[in-house]
């Protein structure tokens, strides 16, 4: 640990590989760092969402290892390892995997991954791993 201007520096690197192997539940995205007012987080997913949209934000979607679709109102995206997304904010998606898939989240602090359609599968903010 660096104390560099009063804060706490970690310089371990974070191992997305690593990080992927400490929680096996789907559609429950976990924090793994903060750049800014931004959250990078994993998620494992597999069947499908529900329709939402988020109001105040784009949402990029970068997948780790495996497929999946993100299906809109007009067409559909498919996506495979080391492919990424942005949804643009305000467009309803629902995302689609047939096998589990890893995905890295970007999006601000505090989105709600199920957006505009709170339900059974909203997840919990801020869970960090
Ligand atoms: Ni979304």
């Amino acid at each position: 640990l660096i104390n560099r201007s009063e804060k706490i520096l970690n310089v371990k690197s974070i191992n997305i590989n690593e990080k992927l192997t400490k929680f096996t539940e789907h559609w429950s995205p976990k924090v793994i760092a903060e750049m800014n007012d931004y959250q990078f987080k994993l998620v494992k997913v597999q069947g499908e969402f529900v329709w939402h949209d988020h109001k105040e934000t784009d949402e990029v979607f970068i997948v780790i290892e495996g497929k999946m679709v993100i299906k809109f109102r007009d067409g559909e995206v498919n996506l495979g390892k080391g492919e990424m997304f942005v949804v643009p904010k305000g467009v309803e998606h629902k995302p689609y995997a047939e096998k589990e898939c890893h995905i890295m989240l970007v999006e601000p602090k505090g989105v709600v991954n199920t957006g505009n359609a709170e339900g059974e599968l909203t997840a919990e903010n801020d869970v960090w791993i």
